[in-house]
């Protein structure tokens, strides 16, 4: 099967065509470099031995989609191009719908108009807002987002339903990501981000790197075990794996989009974490507590099941596994990608 990714030269796109070549599907990338560089079809290259079509445009050039789809005979649109950073939206939020929203319009009259019928939306737990009770199943109301990267994921699961509602025949599928960090093991291809990153991993690789002084912790006053935060981080790897399992095995639904948490299952916090990071790689991560950061949740961590029991998929990867592999990337990849 013919799968366009679109943004998937970026960190989860990336890994994403690694694992879908590996399973005999045919990756197409289409990407605007926005926050990525071209240097990642050779990583890829590295780890498959082939050559990915990747092809420079913006997903707002409703005209240039088409002429991919029918070109190339696409049989499968995942859509990972989005901007992404949360601290950004709040000061941009007309470049975020514009990009996100608008962005996702334009492949929508796409994929409509060429019949292409089966379509993948990289969603997040943000979609869940600041009042979900942890662990999150699939079934709670949406919205309650809190800066307009969160609410730009969220609009668009709205209108992916209303799309849906319209469209019977096309298959949209929805997966929630919740915090997905690491890298391919074979440190070729990670994350790269071109904004200032806000990331818990991102920071720890700056700080025990030596590119800042130390890791700001964000509070360590919360109401859990040692008053540090709670997430639920996922291995790219397992991510990526689940977009596989998602397109190969998700049953098709006449009336709804079909939607997925992909997480573990176990929220660690920020202490576990850096202890988790120091064990496995024997790095110290410097770091001291610092005030509350405003938006921040308590906890948050998914509920995996409907995943499990639709598609078989579960995450395979320990944090462990995460640390040492975004280690790994960062060591060979100190400056990220080549220009
Ligand atoms: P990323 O920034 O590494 O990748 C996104 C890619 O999209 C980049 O290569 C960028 O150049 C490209 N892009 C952006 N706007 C574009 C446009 N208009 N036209 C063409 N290409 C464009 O981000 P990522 O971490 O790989 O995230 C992928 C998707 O997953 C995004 O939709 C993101 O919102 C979502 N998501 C990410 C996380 C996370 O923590 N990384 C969590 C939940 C959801
Ligand atoms: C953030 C976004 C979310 C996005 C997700 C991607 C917010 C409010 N939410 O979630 O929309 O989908 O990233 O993975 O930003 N931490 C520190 N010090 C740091 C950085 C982070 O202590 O320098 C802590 C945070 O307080 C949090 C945890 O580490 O408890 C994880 O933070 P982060 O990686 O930014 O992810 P989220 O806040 O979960």
């Amino acid at each position: 099967m013919k799968v366009l990714l679109t943004g998937g030269a970026g960190f989860i796109g990336s890994h994403c065509a690694v694992e879908l070549y590996n399973e005999g599907f045919e990756p197409y990338i289409l990407d605007n470099f926005v926050n990525s560089k071209p240097a990642v079809a050779d990583r890829i290259r590295k780890i498959t031995g082939k050559d990915i079509p990747l092809f420079e445009g913006d997903i707002l050039d409703t005209a240039y989609l088409e002429q991919i789809l029918e070109e190339n005979k696409i049989e499968a649109v995942m859509h990972f191009a989005a901007l992404k950073s949360v601290g950004e939206s709040v000061g941009m939020p007309l470049e975020y719908y514009k990009n996100n929203v608008a962005g996702t319009l334009s492949i929508l009259e796409a994929i409509k108009r060429c019949s292409v019928k089966n379509f993948l939306f990289s969603s997040s737990c943000t979609v869940y807002g600041e009042n979900a009770l942890s662990p999150v199943t699939e079934g709670l109301p949406l919205g309650g987002t809190t800066n307009p990267y969160g609410t730009s994921k969220f609009m668009v699961e709205l209108i992916l339903r209303d799309f849906k509602r319209a469209f019977k025949d096309f298959q949209l599928i929805s997966l929630r990501y919740f915090n997905p960090i690491g890298a391919h093991p074979s440190g070729h291809i990670g994350e790269d981000s071109r904004t200032k990153p806000t990331n818990l991993m991102p920071l720890i690789m700056k700080a025990v790197s030596g590119q800042i002084k130390e890791l700001s912790v964000f509070g360590n006053d919360y109401p859990t075990h040692d008053g540090t935060c709670i997430r639920d981080y996922i291995h790219v790897v397992d991510l990526a794996r689940a977009h596989v399992a998602a397109i190969k095995r998700a049953k098709f639904s006449p009336d709804e989009v079909v939607t997925y948490n992909i997480g573990t299952g176990h929220g660690f916090s920020v202490m576990e974490m850096l202890e988790t990071f120091e064990k496995t790689t024997g790095e110290t991560v410097p770091f001291k507590i610092v005030g509350r950061r405003p938006g921040d949740l308590t906890e948050i961590y998914a509920d995996p099941s409907k995943a499990l029991n639709e598609l078989g998929w579960k995450a395979e990867k320990t944090l462990e596994d995460m640390c040492k592999d975004s280690w790994n990337w960062q060591t060979l990849n100190p400056e990220g990608y080549p220009d």
